[in-house]
C-alpha cells in the first residue's frame, strides 16, 4: 500500500495554556543543596524580587530562613510550559521521597512529567537520546508505586480519558509495573526493563501512515497488514536506543495472544514471557477504557467482560484475575 511515512502523528501538538513565567512553588518541592538551574524569586508587595540566582544552590538554611518569615512559596522563573516541566522533572526524586508532600500532589506532578516526557519521546521517535528519558519516567513511577496502593490509585485516577498514544503509553507502563509487582515480581531490574518496554510498546506506530492510524472506521486488509507491522517497526527503531533487550522484546511481543491468534509470530502460552503477557492485557484494558475516534470509553467492568468473554483465550487467566484485584473491581459493577 502506498503511503508516506509520517513520524509525528502519534503525539499531536499540546494545547497552549496561558503561561505566567513566575510559577509559585511550595518550598518543599525544591531539592535541598542542589543547583536548581532556575532563578528563584519572592513575591514582595506585588513585585517579584530575585532571591537566588540559578547558579547557586538552595540550602536547608535558606529554607528555614524563609519559613521563619512565613514564606512558604517561592517563585520559579520558567519562560514556557516546557521549561516548567523540566523544573519539576529535575526535582521529581525529591518530590516523591518528601514525606511532607501529599501523595495526591506527588501523583499529579509525576503524571504531568511522565506524559510530558512521553510526548517528547513520541514526537521524536527516532532520537535515541530522547528515548533514553523513558528510564526517568519508569524510575520515578516505581518510586511512587513503592509507597503503597494509595499511590497507584492516585496515579490511575489522573490518567487521561481520551486516547493519545503518549498518554496511553504512560497508563500502560503504570499498570504494567503495578501488576507485575502484584504478581510477585520483585526484581527491580526486571520491573524497570518491563516498564520501559511498556512505555515504548507502540513506538512503531510512528511508521504507520496517518490515514491508517486515525481511520475512524474498520481497517481493510491492506491497512491491517501495515498496522500489524508496528511491533516489528518498533523493535527495529529501538535497535540503536538505550533500551534493554527485555524492553525491546515487549515491543515486538505485545500483540501476541496466549491461544496463538496474535502477531507478528503467533506465539502460544509460555512462549510469550509473563512480562509481555502483562503488557498485552494492560494495553487492551487501557485502550478500551479511554475514548477513541470510533468508540466511547468503556467502564472498567464492561472492559473486563470483553476481556474474559469476547477475548477468551487471549490472556492468561491468572493475570486477568490479579488485574481485577489490583483495580479493586472485585465487588464493583
Ligand atoms: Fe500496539
Amino acid at each position: 500500500m502506498a503511503g508516506k511515512i509520517i513520524t509525528s502523528t502519534i503525539a499531536p501538538e499540546l494545547p497552549r495554556k496561558e503561561h505566567n513565567p513566575y510559577h509559585g512553588v511550595d518550598l518543599e518541592f525544591i531539592t535541598i543543596d542542589t543547583v536548581c538551574d532556575h532563578d528563584l524569586f519572592l513575591l514582595q508587595e506585588g513585585r517579584y524580587v530575585l532571591y537566588r540566582k540559578r547558579s547557586l544552590p538552595f540550602s536547608m538554611k535558606d529554607k528555614q530562613r524563609l519559613e521563619q518569615t512565613r514564606n512558604k512559596t517561592i517563585y520559579v522563573f520558567c519562560a514556557d510550559e516546557q521549561e516548567l516541566r523540566r523544573f519539576y522533572e529535575a526535582n521529581l526524586p525529591n518530590i516523591i521521597e518528601n514525606p511532607n508532600i501529599p501523595t495526591e500532589k506527588k501523583a499529579q506532578v509525576l503524571y504531568e512529567c511522565a506524559t510530558g516526557i512521553s510526548h517528547e519521546i513520541f514526537s521524536n521517535p527516532d532520537n535515541v537520546e530522547t528515548i533514553g528519558k523513558s528510564k526517568v519516567v519508569v524510575d520515578n513511577t516505581m518510586s511512587l508505586l513503592a509507597k503503597g496502593s494509595d499511590a497507584f490509585l492516585q496515579i490511575i485516577s489522573l490518567s487521561s480519558h481520551d486516547y493519545y498514544t503518549y498518554t496511553h503509553s504512560v497508563n500502560v507502563m503504570t499498570f504494567t509495573v503495578a501488576l507485575l509487582s502484584a504478581l510477585g515480581i520483585k526484581d527491580e531490574r526486571v520491573l524497570k526493563e518491563a516498564g520501559m518496554g511498556a512505555l515504548l510498546h507502540d513506538i512503531g506506530k510512528a511508521k504507520v501512515p496517518l490515514e491508517v492510524l486515525n481511520k475512524p472506521g474498520p481497517l481493510n486488509d491492506d491497512e491491517w497488514t501495515v498496522m500489524r507491522k508496528h511491533p516489528s517497526f518498533g523493535f527495529e527503531m529501538l535497535s540503536e536506543a538505550p533500551v534493554p533487550e527485555r524492553g525491546r522484546d515487549i515491543v515486538i511481543q505485545h500483540h501476541e495472544k496466549i491461544n496463538g491468534v496474535g502477531y507478528p509470530y503467533g506465539l502460544r502460552g509460555d512462549a510469550i514471557p509473563l512480562i509481555s503477557q502483562v503488557v498485552s492485557i494492560c494495553d487492551a484494558y487501557d485502550a478500551m477504557t479511554t475514548n477513541r475516534v470510533y468508540q466511547k470509553a468503556k467502564k472498567p467492568f464492561d472492559a473486563f467482560k470483553i476481556i474474559t468473554k469476547e477475548m477468551y483465550g487471549h490472556f492468561n487467566p491468572k493475570v486477568i484475575e490479579q488485574f481485577i484485584f489490583l483495580l479493586n473491581l472485585k465487588n464493583k459493577k
